[in-house]
């Protein structure tokens, strides 16, 4: 007699070798080989028939796909941001929400921590030297003077997992730690990382050095750093942007400094990813801005985790249990 068919779950875009291996092993799981990112006809298509959806940030889920859904229970996110999800519409449907907290918190506070230095200390335009058409002409004292960071204001927005791994880094290279964030941390936190506390964002934009995004992007944290704030920014300051794209109003962020009344940006993330503003790329070109093309988990290490993390989450989902790493609405 043919037993129950296994829950079918279905991967929208291709994972570590060893997740996708032991995702077959464990589960029904319909994987994406050629990595081909879905279509929005793909997507209503695998909400149809999957038991389990394990999407990524380029898949977008939102309440019109999620109506299609006939008996999707849950949603193991790949990755820890879940703006690209309609959350609050997923569990009214009763389909369970869940992500990957925890293990991309170093890469991604290294990345931030690669993007602090590599904006004021000129990284990216003294390497492309030595790549260029023309040879170097050799050291000179006043040529391709950057900025130091010790000794400078790092302001932290989002003092959450990430937030306390770049201050931990950035402690360790002289500067001065400040942040803001919904709820003021633990006096111990604050104290083993040596950190100013701001209820008013205003205030600290307008007296840090550096400004690094590390909270999430939710209705709350759209535009959070608008075009007014960004003008409280001061002329000689770098903004850093590991988290989401969506946070700072970007036309804003490109205007301000093309009128230098901000030093520059080091950005892994995008409004509009994979596209990139045109003036954006232009300052890049000019070499006000360092871009990355969001890398800030691509770490082998973080990827394989967090392929980990989705298959305990699905696991114990599916064995009847509640997954570790569910996303409540008052996360949100
Ligand atoms: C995430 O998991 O949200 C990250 O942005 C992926 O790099």
């Amino acid at each position: 007699m043919a037993g129950r068919p296994r829950p079918l779950v279905v991967v929208t875009r291709k994972l570590p070798d060893g997740v996708e291996t032991r995702m077959r092993e464990l589960f029904d799981a319909r994987l994406n080989l050629d990595d081909r990112p879905m279509s929005r006809a793909d997507l209503a298509e695998a909400v149809k028939v999957a038991d389990v959806l394990v999407p990524t940030l380029t898949d977008r889920i939102d309440s019109a796909l999620l109506d299609k859904a006939v008996k999707l229970k849950l949603i193991a996110n790949f990755g820890n941001g879940v703006d690209h999800i309609d959350v609050p519409a997923a569990i009214k449907r009763g389909i369970v929400v869940t992500n990957t907290p925890g293990v991309l918190t170093e890469d991604t506070a290294d990345m931030t921590m690669a993007l602090i230095l590599a904006v004021p200390r000129r990284l990216v335009e003294g390497a492309e030297v030595l790549t260029g058409d023309k040879p170097w002409a050799g050291w000179s004292p006043t040529w391709m003077l950057g900025h130091r960071i010790w000794g400078k204001r790092l302001g932290i927005l989002g003092m959450g997992r990430i937030g306390q791994a770049v201050a931990r880094r950035a402690r360790a290279f002289g500067l001065q730690i400040h942040y803001h964030n919904r709820r003021r941390v633990p006096a111990k936190v604050e104290e083993e990382l040596g950190a100013t506390y701001w209820e008013s964002l205003d205030q600290m934009l307008a007296r840090m050095d550096i400004i690094s995004v590390n909270c999430p992007h939710t209705p709350a944290t759209y535009h959070l750093l608008s075009a007014r704030r960004l003008k409280l920014v001061r002329p000689q300051a770098y903004i850093v942007n590991t988290a989401r794209g969506e946070i700072i109003d970007e036309n804003a962020l490109a205007r301000l400094i093309e009128s230098e009344d901000i030093a520059g940006a080091g950005l892994d993330v995008f409004e509009q990813e994979p596209a990139v503003s045109p003036r954006l790329l232009k300052l890049a070109r000019a070499g006000k801005v360092v871009l990355l093309p969001h890398t800030g988990s691509a770490t082998v290490e973080a990827r394989t985790e967090m392929g980990e993390k989705v298959i305990v989450n699905v696991k114990t989902f599916l064995d009847g249990h509640k997954p570790p790493d569910r996303v409540l609405p008052s996360m949100l």
